[in-house]
């Protein structure tokens, strides 16, 4: 059974609050939260951003926005009133002194209560609006801030913001999101390495071959291309996500479950990666860009095409690698990543492959005995799944057969499942920063990616081509191939 636990009064600040993350994901996540009774009567909602207006124009864009958003059915007129009402716009210069006066009239008084400032904005203004925020005396000792990715393109930009927010903000006031952590199945994670000592004992170089991330997308870059090709697939998904989901895969137990045990875990993890160096870059990377081609029903432009005009770029949008884990636990087992937009389908998955058997007795004609996998779906259509190989049953003489122990979570556990943002914004509220990044980890994370992205540059490695959905350039099947193994491709 879900259980609500009501956070305490809060004043929800959005910087960037008009803007695509914040009527797209946090508003309808606290939507969510409200409409499950777990705000307080008095917890207010302020979206400030530089655009004119008032608030009665800014409520009704973010009632159009929720109805977008959130499906039909779970939209209540009677939960948006009282939503509605938590709503106030202030139109602020973020980096200027242009409307700060208004946001300190809205929160006199209210010193007490919990104060989150949310940076849905472009990564320069975290400095800026931190210290306008001190200068202006509203930070007080309940006031978190939550910094959204990206933070930084680089090591010496994110050392730059984590610097400035660093001098008005304790490192315990401030969440660095990655919302991936906040997924039901990631946090799954945990629970079936720790709590199953099942798999715990062969978690290791003795009993794994390998270990495959992916995260797929069949989206294109839409309108994010002026964000985006100053991006890549490398800082926009790696430099986080998938690497937030290599470290827990690959983490020690950690002894407590509180917010520096984890972290101090992931970050032994993040220190453990093997350089990728310009002299090794080319062997364990694959960069791709999509071109026109078939997607989500239809046909769709190429990359260049989205990003308009008559764009020139060399940003890829796809990536895989190949990496090892310098530790005692993972010495010689080799993980591959991969991650790119228009691919083939959406879907996020890990597979830990198991070590072959180590000598086959079955009959000529038995059939092949596949490795064991266990497959951790992340989204969509969450669960965990164990392939297994069992006999086919019935006469016919002893035939083998690949055979899945399927837990789907849809079905297990009969219950809607919270966007990552609903659970993540809570804990900010709450304090519990166990899901957030702590900036070592970022900088860490950074100091990893930082090589290739020079090795990339100084060996001309270019991106190759695929068509729109399809698994990504032939050469990041080469990558895995080459050793002997396979993409894991087959849906759930
Ligand atoms: C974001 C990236 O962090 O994650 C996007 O900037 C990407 O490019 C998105 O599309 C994927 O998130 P999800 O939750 O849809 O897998």
């Amino acid at each position: 059974m879900q259980k609500i636990i009501p956070v305490a009064c809060f004043d929800f600040v959005v910087f960037g609050g008009t803007g695509d993350l914040s009527l797209r994901k946090l508003l309808p996540s606290l939507y969510f939260r409200d409409r499950d009774q777990q705000l307080t009567a008095d917890s207010r909602i302020i979206l400030a951003s530089r655009g004119e207006g008032d608030t009665a124009e800014i409520v009704k864009r973010v009632h159009d926005a929720l109805q977008t958003h959130i499906p039909a059915e779970e939209f209540s007129a009677e939960v948006w009133e009282r939503f509605a009402r938590r709503l106030s716009y202030v139109s602020l210069e973020a980096a200027e002194e242009r409307g700060w006066d208004r946001l300190q009239a809205l929160l006199a008084g209210r010193a007490d209560e919990i104060r989150v400032f949310y940076m849905a904005t472009a990564p320069d203004l975290f400095g800026r609006i931190s210290r306008n925020l001190h200068d202006h005396g509203l930070i007080t000792p309940a006031s978190r801030i939550v910094l959204e990715k990206p933070l930084g393109r680089d090591l010496a930009s994110a050392q730059l913001v984590n610097e400035q927010v660093g001098a008005v903000f304790a490192e315990q006031q401030i969440f660095r999101i990655d919302h991936y952590l906040g997924k039901e199945t990631v946090q799954n994670l945990m629970a079936l390495r720790f709590a199953n000592s099942l798999f715990e004992r062969l978690w290791n170089r003795d009993a794994i071959d390998h270990v495959q991330i992916t995260v797929a997308e069949t989206i294109g870059v839409g309108q994010r291309g002026g964000y985006y090709d100053h991006s890549g697939a490398l800082r926009d998904m790696v430099q986080n996500h998938l690497l937030q989901l290599l470290c827990l895969v690959a983490m020690e137990s950690p002894t407590h479950l509180d917010a520096d045990d984890v972290r101090d875990e992931k970050l032994k993890v993040l220190r453990a990666l093997k350089p990728i160096t310009h002299e090794t870059v080319g062997l364990n990377s694959v960069r791709g860009q999509y071109r026109a081609g078939a997607s989500e029903g239809g046909s769709v432009p190429g990359y260049l095409d989205d990003l308009g005009g008559n764009a020139v770029s060399d940003t890829e949008t796809f990536v895989a690698l190949k990496l090892e884990v310098n530790s005692w636990r993972w010495a010689g087992v080799p993980f591959y990543l991969r991650t790119g937009k228009r691919l083939q389908e959406k879907a996020s998955e890990i597979v830990i492959q198991f070590r072959p058997v180590a000598l086959d007795i079955f009959p000529e004609g038995a059939g092949r005995i596949d490795p064991n996998l266990l497959i951790v779906r992340l989204q969509p259509d969450e669960g965990i799944k164990l392939m297994l190989v069992s006999k086919d049953p019935g006469p016919g003489g002893l035939r083998l057969r690949n055979t899945a122990l399927n837990l789907s979570f849809a079905e297990a556990f009969k219950t809607r499942f919270p966007d990552a943002y609903e659970r993540l914004l809570m804990d900010v509220v709450r304090g519990n920063a166990t899901l957030f990044m702590r900036r070592d980890e970022v900088e860490a994370a950074w100091s990893w990616v930082e090589p290739i992205l020079e090795g990339w540059s100084r060996t001309g490695q270019t991106c190759k081509p695929y068509t729109s959905g399809t698994w990504g350039p032939s050469a990041a099947i080469a990558l895995i191939e080459r050793d002997g193994r396979t993409w894991h491709d087959e849906p759930m």
